[in-house]
């Protein structure tokens, strides 16, 4: 087992799309730190997080490299995943094993050396924080859609895993409670990086990367500047899910000063 706290991630650069230099010299990630990455589609930000799942090693696309604590990471952090710092989950992670999901995590938890059997309970029950139709120990992870699947991953990384890094690709659009996932990031003082097109996700982070042309075009450490417009974009936010949930719960929206009020309540401006 690892240090929860013990690492530091350093991204060295490497080359845009065209095969030039980036222009930084190096990303540092604390633990702790949270990072969200922004870029146009296609401009590289699922690279940029491949590249620290991996470990790259000048050895990607990007021609990036990834020191953990200030050095080349050890070959068997490399090769074992139990071993791995880090956790990725996109939108596409999937589990293909056909378990169900209490076994699933009791393999994690065996695999981690970790916990006890009321673990299971409690990653199943935070996992149902974060998603809509509850999931069950019973089901087999295979039935689970695309949300519950990220949802297990995330409460799994954080609880059984004890994953210090979480890497998550855009998976704001699974319909996940994302405000609850980032407080709990905080509570339990994880660094994580998100992918994200997503304002919220964006505004809430210390520090934002931005990415074009498979390149870091910037890095952005706003500090208290953008207070404001984040409380703003979290109302708004508070509304649409709300919306939202109304929505997917058959609701007819149909009185405009029912949504109004709704919205006053959530403080979005008119
Ligand atoms: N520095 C680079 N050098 C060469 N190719 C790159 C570089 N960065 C990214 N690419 C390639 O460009 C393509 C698009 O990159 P990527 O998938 O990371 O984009 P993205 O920003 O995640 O897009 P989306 O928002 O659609 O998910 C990929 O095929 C990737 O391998
Ligand atoms: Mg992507």
């Amino acid at each position: 087992m690892y240090d929860e706290l013990a690492y530091e991630l350093t991204v060295l650069p490497g080359t845009n799309k065209d095969g030039e230099k980036e222009g930084f010299d190096r990303i540092i990630i604390r633990p702790g730190d949270t990072l969200s990455i922004v870029g146009a589609t296609g401009s590289g930000k699922s690279a940029f997080v491949n590249d620290i799942e991996v470990l790259a090693q000048n050895d990607t696309v990007t021609g990036r490299s990834i020191l953990i604590n200030g050095e080349e990471p050890s070959e068997d952090l490399v090769r074992d995943p139990a071993k791995k710092p880090i956790a990725l989950i996109t939108q596409n992670t999937r589990v293909i094993a056909d378990l169900t999901v209490a076994r699933f995590l009791a393999l994690h938890m065996q695999a981690r050396d970790t916990g006890a059997q009321s673990l299971i309970a409690r990653t199943i029950d935070l996992a149902n924080e974060f998603t809509g139709e509850k999931i069950a120990e019973s089901m087999r992870m295979t039935a689970l859609s695309g949300g519950q699947t990220r949802s297990i991953l995330i409460a799994d990384a954080i609880l059984i895993g004890q994953t210090p890094i979480l890497l998550l690709d855009e998976v704001e659009n699974a319909g996940i409670n994302k405000e609850r996932v980032v407080s709990c990031i905080r509570e339990y003082k994880k660094s994580v990086i998100f992918v994200t097109h997503d304002p919220y996700l964006a505004l809430i982070t210390d520090k934002r990367v931005i990415m074009k042309n498979g390149a870091v075009a910037g890095v952005l450490e706003p500090g208290d500047r953008e207070r404001a417009i984040l409380q703003t974009v979290t109302g708004m936010d508070a509304f649409l899910w709300e919306l939202r949930e109304k929505i997917r719960g058959g609701e007819l929206i149909s009185d405009p000063v029912e949504a109004q009020s709704t919205r006053k309540k959530a403080g979005v401006p008119a």
